[in-house]
């Protein structure tokens, strides 16, 4: 099947070496010419799980020649509609030039996978793309770039739930056939119809770690072990939890555990929100914490701490 990678980072690189492996039809989407050309060039480096590095083939071209390629100037493949389009870019870079460029890439019949972190995308792309079938999607799949161009590795394993953003907008065929190859290329995937908790569940898990790693300056497994931190994260965890469930969100008993255990099974790893801080990149705090303030201010709800880890992280780059 014909599919598109939009974004060059890690989880697009993991992605589309891991689908190219299994035969698909891959092109990749990227912010610069340089890193498409490499890609083409040279592949994707892909070191797997078990430590194996291998180059894979695949289709790129950067996303500012998309005009071009609609003018039918572009290298072959890159002309006509793909199936599918993984969105696999940060919050921060859905912007309107990009949402211009997923217009001239998608055709009614496209499907849009979107795996990013945080709240607040969705809406936007659907009004952007109020043809595309829109789809969310959860990852917790670990992977972490190389290089500024082509090398991945590929650090952990996790589910990859997706599911159709509007009940009315989704194709059966299409999603089971993405499913399938997905499964083939390795990833433990399924389909949900229960999105909207799921990318909540994730939202709190991230809300919590990823600011105060990033305040912090430290790993995701030393966060818990300093009790003021501690204390802290128990905090943002109990005023999030309330937000979120009160905004539909199902309330569950071990929410708390799980957010300590994917400090601990995440122990060594520096979350993406550190990593963007410490490489002057801007982070997704406004999609993450200042997501769920947006959502309290609706709901006429208190979000302190939320509001202030979303204003200190502003202030860090
Ligand atoms: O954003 C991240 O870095 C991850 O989702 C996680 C697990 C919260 C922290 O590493």
């Amino acid at each position: 099947m014909k599919i598109h990678i939009v974004g060059g980072g890690a989880i697009g690189l993991l992605h589309a070496g891991l689908l190219a492996q299994t035969g698909q039809e891959v092109t990749v989407w990227t912010r610069t010419d340089k890193q498409a050309e490499r890609l083409r060039e040279e592949g994707i480096r892909l070191e797997t799980l078990d430590g194996d590095a291998r180059d894979i083939p695949v289709n790129s071209y950067s996303l500012a020649s998309l005009q071009a390629c609609t003018k039918g100037q572009a290298g072959d493949g890159a002309e006509q509609s793909p199936a599918w389009i993984l969105l696999t870019v940060k919050q921060s870079h859905i912007d309107e030039p990009l949402l211009n460029q997923l217009q001239l890439l998608s055709s009614g019949k496209t499907a849009i996978l979107c795996l990013q972190n945080g709240i607040g995308h969705m809406d936007k792309l659907a009004a952007a793309l109020p043809r595309a079938l829109l789809y969310a999607g959860v990852t917790s799949v670990g992977a972490r770039r190389l290089d500024d161009a082509r090398h991945v590795r590929h650090t952990g394993d996790g589910p990859l739930w997706f599911g159709a953003y509007a009940e009315d907008k989704k194709d059966d065929n299409l999603q089971i056939l993405l499913l399938n190859i997905l499964k083939s290329a390795g990833f433990h995937a399924g389909l949900s119809n229960e999105m909207k908790d799921m990318i909540y569940q994730k939202l709190l898990i991230n809300a919590v770690i990823n600011p105060l790693t990033a305040i912090y300056d430290t790993t995701n497994g030393e966060l818990p072990q300093h009790p003021s931190r501690l204390k802290l994260m128990r905090a943002l965890f109990e005023e999030t939890s309330a937000i979120l469930t009160a905004d539909g969100m199902k309330s569950s008993d071990n929410g708390w555990q799980l957010v300590m255990r994917v400090c601990e099974a995440t122990a060594a790893n520096v979350s993406s929100m550190l990593s963007d801080v410490r490489a002057g990149r801007q982070t997704e705090i406004n999609w993450i914490n200042g997501g769920v303030s947006g959502l309290a201010r609706r709901l006429g709800i208190a979000s302190p701490f939320n509001d202030a880890v979303t204003t200190l992280v502003k202030q860090l780059r």
